[in-house]
Formats: C-alpha cells, sequence, structure tokens
C-alpha cells in the first residue's frame, strides 16, 4: 500500500472487511479537506462542485471517465511549495500530469520543469517553457532525445549511467557545444514506500551507487570532460514519503560524495537536488507532512550534514509532482451497474462498477494505491456502506477504489468522484481494451476550460494499418 497505514482484514471488530484505516464515516456527504481539492465543496442541494462548477454539469458536458483539475488549488500548491522552500529550486515534476496549459501555470508560478521523455521535453518547449528551466531525466535516454534536449539549450541534464555520459559527451562534441549536467546517484535508502517506487536503493535500475564508487567515479568523468560542465549531485528516494526520515540518510550520504569530490578535485560542488516524492493524502487517514514543515526539515538536514562534512552548502534543489497536481484533481465517473456481494462473516461490499477504470488510472492495480470516492451528482440520507468502485477492464484487479464507504442507495446513473487523482492517473492512462482516454479539464472561479481533449475511437483506430 502506497499509504503509511496498515491495511488488512483483520480489523479489531471481528471480520468487518474493511481495512483498519478506514473509518466509518458520520456523514458519507463530507468532503474532508485532507483529500479533496481546496476548491470543492456540496452546494446547498447537496451536488458537488470544483471552483464554482458542478461535477454533473462537466459530466454531462464532456461525458465520463473525466478529470477535473482545479486550477487555482495547483497554482496556490505550486506557489507554496516555491515560497516554502525559497532561495531553494523547485522543479515542478512533469510526469505527474503536464499539458501545455499546465507547464504555463507552472512557469507563471515561478517554478521550474522536470522532463524525462523526448515527449515531454517537446510539449514543455513547444508551450513556451524556457529551456534554461528544464532539467532532464531518464534512465536511458536515447541519442535523439538527448540531442533535442542540447539542442534545445535545457539547462540541466541529469546523467544516469556511464553510457549516458559518453553519449551527451559526443552529442556536445558533434553540436560543437557543452552540455550542464547533475549526476544521478543512489544512496542506499530504502523509502518506506512500495518497491516499484522506491528508488534510491541500491538493487535497481536509476542512477549510480554511492557505494563502491560508481557515482564519484562518473562524477570525476563529468568533472574532467572537456564537453560537460558538472553541477552537482541529484538524489531521489522514492515517492510518496510522508516525512524527511529518508531524506536525512540520502543528503548524508550524497554530501560525503561532496567531500570526497572536493578531496580529489579541490573544487566545492555547486549543487544538490534531493529530488521528488512528496506524499499526499489519498485517504482521509493519511497524514503528510506540509511544504513549510519538509522545507524546515531538509534546510536543518542539509545544514547539519554540512556542518559535518565542513562543507559550505550547495544550492538546493528539488522536484515535486504528486504534491503540486495531486490533490487539484477530481476524477468523474458514471455507476453503470451495482452488485451487492456476500464477503463472508455476514458482511457484505457493495460493487459500484464505473466506466472507467485501470486504463485511467492504473495506480490502485500497479502499487495497490488507495483512493477516497463520494457520490458527487447529489447528497444522501442512506447509510454508509463498504464500497468498492470497480472499472470495466477485463482484470479482476481493475479497482479504482477498493475500500471506501458510500451511500447505500449509491445507483445506476450517480456520479462518483475520486478525489486525489490529479498525479499519476491520466498521465499514465493507457488505451487497454481499446479505451479513449479521458479528457482533462480545468476549473476556475466558474469558468471551464479544456486541457486535453478526450481521445476518439477514430484517434486509436488510425494507428491500425490493416483498417
Ligand atoms: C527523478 C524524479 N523526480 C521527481 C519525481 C516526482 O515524484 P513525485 O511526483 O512523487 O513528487 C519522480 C517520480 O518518479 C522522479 O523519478
Amino acid at each position: 500500500m502506497t499509504h503509511m497505514h496498515v491495511a488488512g482484514s483483520a480489523h479489531a471488530e471481528a471480520a468487518s472487511p474493511a481495512p483498519v484505516w478506514l473509518d466509518m464515516p458520520a456523514d458519507a456527504n463530507a468532503l474532508s479537506p485532507a483529500v479533496w481539492s481546496s476548491q470543492a465543496r456540496r452546494r446547498a442541494d447537496g451536488a458537488l462542485e470544483i471552483a464554482g462548477v458542478e461535477a454533473e454539469e462537466l459530466a454531462r458536458r464532456f461525458g465520463t471517465p473525466l478529470y477535473v483539475l482545479d486550477e487555482d488549488d495547483f497554482r496556490s500548491r505550486a506557489r507554496r511549495w516555491r515560497t516554502a522552500f525559497d532561495p531553494w529550486t523547485v522543479y515542478y515534476a512533469g510526469k505527474a500530469f503536464l499539458s501545455a496549459k499546465v507547464a504555463r501555470w507552472v512557469a507563471e508560478e515561478g517554478l521550474c520543469l522536470d522532463v524525462c521523455s523526448l515527449g515531454e521535453l517537446t510539449l514543455a518547449l513547444r508551450a513556451g517553457t524556457d529551456p534554461a528551466r528544464i532539467g532532464m531525466h531518464g534512465n536511458n535516454k536515447s541519442a535523439a532525445e538527448l540531442r533535442a534536449g542540447v539542442e534545445a539549450g535545457v539547462g540541466r541534464v541529469i546523467v544516469d549511467s556511464y553510457d549516458e555520459i559518453t553519449r551527451v559527451e559526443s552529442i556536445a562534441e558533434e553540436l560543437d557545444t557543452t552540455v550542464k549536467v547533475m549526476v544521478r546517484v543512489t544512496t542506499g535508502v530504502e523509502a518506506h514506500t512500495h518497491d516499484y517506487i522506491a528508488t534510491a536503493h541500491d538493487d535497481q535500475k536509476f542512477g549510480l551507487s554511492v557505494n563502491g564508487g560508481a557515482a564519484l567515479v562518473a562524477m570525476m568523468r563529468c568533472y574532467h570532460s572537456p564537453r560537460l560542465e558538472l553541477l552537482g549531485v541529484h538524489s531521489h528516494i522514492g515517492s510518496q514519503i510522508f516525512d524527511t526520515n529518508g531524506f536525512e540518510v540520502a543528503a548524508r550520504r550524497a554530501l560525503k560524495l561532496f567531500a570526497q569530490f572536493r578531496e580529489a578535485t579541490g573544487q566545492l560542488m555547486g549543487e544538490l537536488d534531493l529530488g521528488g516524492g512528496f506524499g499526499i493524502a489519498y485517504v482521509e487517514s493519511d497524514s503528510p507532512a506540509s511544504a513549510e514543515e519538509l522545507a524546515q526539515g531538509l534546510r536543518e538536514i542539509v545544514d547539519h550534514e554540512c556542518r559535518g562534512f565542513g562543507l559550505e552548502p550547495p544550492r538546493v534543489s528539488i522536484e515535486p509532482g504528486r504534491a503540486i497536481v495531486g490533490p487539484a484533481g477530481t476524477a468523474l465517473y458514471r455507476v453503470g451497474t451495482v452488485k451487492e456481494v456476500d464477503v463472508g462473516g455476514g458482511h457484505t461490499r457493495h460493487y459500484l462498477a464505473v466506466d472507467g477504470g485501470m486504463s485511467d488510472n492504473i495506480r490502485p492495480a500497479l502499487y495497490g494505491a488507495d483512493y477516497s470516492a463520494a457520490v458527487a451528482n447529489r447528497a444522501s440520507e442512506a447509510p454508509p456502506v463498504l464500497s468498492r468502485v470497480v472499472g470495466v477492464h477485463c482484470e479482476s484487479g481493475d479497482i479504482l477504489v477498493r475500500d471506501a464507504f458510500l451511500p447505500a442507495d449509491a445507483r445506476i446513473g450517480d456520479l462518483i468522484a475520486v478525489p486525489a487523482s490529479g498525479a499519476y492517473s491520466r498521465s499514465m492512462a493507457s488505451n487497454y481494451n481499446h479505451t479513449p482516454r479521458p479528457p482533462v479539464v480545468a476549473v476556475r472561479q466558474g469558468a471551464v476550460e479544456t486541457l486535453l481533449r478526450r481521445e476518439t475511437l477514430e484517434d486509436m483506430l488510425a494507428l491500425d494499418e490493416g483498417l
């Protein structure tokens, strides 16, 4: 599970199938500010509105599934992270969700942008992002990707392997230029998160390990290369992390490299990037630290470790994605079928099958991620019952919300809203079962703007050369 609570069927009250972290709500219509975007509320008639726009109206106009981004919520989180971490540099991690308009919001709020593919890079450049404010990631960047980045003049390439150092050098040679690079290092820290999203332990594909000297060798290669300008070291320890504990060890091990580098070269390394991975609340019991708490904690860690190594504190950067866009997004689905399933021990679970699923949000199937849900088109007086929101795909793991208390009268035609859906849902969407990917609209002060239109069947079928 990606939230920080022990889930399972061992509920204190005998055999209830509800996980221990999920309490029966006093009111299933309530929208907890912990998980809903700041402009989400119920109107007097009980219907959900986001930034002054009724969810049902959006669903009718754009169809479902639909992703709704609360623009003011996104912008205020972006500002909050930038201000809390000032004067550190904040890169918004575009992999969480990126569109041209989002890239412009990011720039307008004073953040830089982290991209990790040719697609994200091209989108950012076409959206008008200043290349100097782009950081380019990826564990296996192709020559084409690197050339595009170098030709555009990206501010930094985060090199991930010796092979990539060679590749960047030869592209820089070919284009007769120099490239600013950071070396991605793994510090051996196992962030307390799902295996697939923990990225700094040694036995995985990212970066070069500080253990055994691989990271230092890479730094020395970059430092001595006439075509590369070594800016610093990059360490990203994982995702959906709630506190600063893992960062403390990672910063210590990364800064030890700074000390070793100074010993070897007599030079001070300029910058440490601590990556992203700051967690958000997907369910009410999740309690991530605030941007301000994290900023203070990380500052203290960096200062303390620098003192320990007798180093001048370097410039620092971070790369939050989910923490900015996650809470700003709400997914809307229409209920198509309802089943009451006997789960044993005298308990039942309501299965609400909706018109989306793992093709638009793979996280529950991929990581066992938990989400919350609410009936969005109306308030209900019915008692809350344990429910599961499932999709339309041919997999029993096609679950969107594994456990939520929803009104017992949730029925066909109801609109289900899933908060905290802005990150790694639409951006990881697939065409599984030949399903077109849903649109994303932004809402702000009663106005609606399309960020991504719905993919059509014709869009998809146009790829099939046999038709
Ligand atoms: C290098 C790097 N930076 C930043 C992020 C963003 O992580 P998050 O969206 O959890 O903040 C990721 C996520 O995978 C990443 O790999």
